[in-house]
């Protein structure tokens, strides 16, 4: 981590400090009221469930002192990216999309927004830096993009943008704001699923969106309160644990990641393998300057379909799930779900374990 992730980290720990009284409890409650005393209407910090409540409130204060912008937060990543589009677009604008970034925001595109009369445009991520923006309203990016690993210059982007009229979103989901800070870099909203490193134990389904311009973000807020795409207590609650021990868990896996890709780079069972944070990768240059770490995701290739399953069957530190981002190392094959790799592409998580007993059992399952 750098100064700047250290610093807002330990803010977080204690930004409930300045507001306890005597024998408050230190962490925040589980509020699961939906309606609040109102003898009046004005004046009260909360006064119906949809519209704000308290266990938000503490996440998203959290997620203010990690984004040092305004975060309001949604009950998925999914539902944080459909707020920050629909705020951004209408019925004849021109959005673009990573044609290589998580699948479900393509579906969004031409499920939901074209069908409304947006035009989603799909450009690969490595081509999206370079391309002719005239027309946009929004340029849309996912960087490092999953599965594949390729990397995007945020402030290249948003200059470009900027100057073609487009408003700049970017999914930092596989970085967290610990490291990547996108709205630093001249991004104009962040979008992220908290369901991954954020929560942290594969048991909290959440996201935000932050952003510095508060006229957007009134925008964000309220089409919170009107689409009613509302988190749940317990998982604010969750959340708001799991952010506790982000940058712990982060440092570890990041540590993790990279012993565990260099070591695969080298294994004669590895026919290609992306990490960011390898010398030799296409996206090394640019990572090194944007990113403070290089991530616990690796994308490697086995022989074949069989070879990459059976990897994944025999080793037994390795969930197969199809998410990423928590404590345990997880992976799986992308091409099962229609993501353009090779059929033996494998996305793989590192997660908390301690590396060298992590490493034996990868080491073991590809023999
Ligand atoms: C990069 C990326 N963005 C967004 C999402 C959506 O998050 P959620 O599953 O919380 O809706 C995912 C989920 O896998 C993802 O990988």
């Amino acid at each position: 981590m750098d100064n700047e992730a250290e610093t807002r980290m330990a803010r977080v720990l204690h930004h409930r400090k300045a507001g306890l009284s005597l024998g408050d409890p230190v962490v925040p409650a589980i509020s699961v009221a939906t309606t609040f005393h109102l003898p009046q209407a004005q004046g009260a910090l909360h006064y119906y469930g949809r519209s704000g409540q308290p266990t938000w409130d503490a996440v998203e204060a959290q997620l203010s002192i990690l984004e040092a912008a305004e975060a309001v937060a949604f009950p998925s990543g999914m539902a944080a990216i459909t707020a920050a589009l629909i705020c951004c677009l209408k019925a004849g604008a021109r959005v673009m999309i990573p044609s290589d970034g998580y699948y479900v925001t393509r579906l969004l595109g031409r499920d939901v927004l074209q069908v409304y009369g947006v035009e989603v445009v799909e450009v690969p991520t490595l081509e999206m830096a370079a391309a002719d923006y005239t027309g946009f309203a929004v340029i849309y990016i996912e960087t490092p993009s999953s599965p594949g690993l390729d990397v995007i210059d945020i402030t290249t982007v948003s200059a470009r943008a900027h100057a073609a009229g487009a408003l700049v979103i970017v999914d930092n989901t596989t970085m967290t704001p610990l490291l990547q800070r996108p709205l630093e870099l001249g991004a104009d909203l962040v979008v992220a699923a908290d369901t991954k490193a954020p929560a942290g134990h594969s048991d909290a389904l959440f996201g935000h969106v932050a952003g510095k311009d508060a006229n957007l973000m009134a925008r964000v807020r309220e089409w919170r309160r009107q689409s009613g795409a509302v988190p749940g207590p317990f998982e604010a609650y969750l959340v708001h644990r799991g952010i506790e021990t982000l940058e712990l868990r982060l440092s570890r896996m990041c540590a993790s990641a990279a012993v565990i890709s260099g070591r695969l780079a080298e294994h004669a069972a590895v026919k290609a393998l992306r990490y960011p944070g390898l010398a030799g990768d296409p996206s090394y240059a640019i990572s090194k300057a944007q990113m403070v770490d290089f991530g616990f995701l690796i994308g490697f290739e086995l022989e074949s379909e069989a070879v990459a399953e059976a990897f994944l069957a025999d080793c037994p530190l390795i969930e197969q799930a199809t998410s990423f981002g928590g404590v345990h190392t997880a992976a799986e094959r992308r091409a099962r779900w229609g993501d353009s790799v090779a059929p033996g592409f494998i996305r793989l998580s590192i997660g908390i374990e301690p590396v060298e007993v992590l490493w034996a059992a990868i080491a073991k399952a590809l023999k």
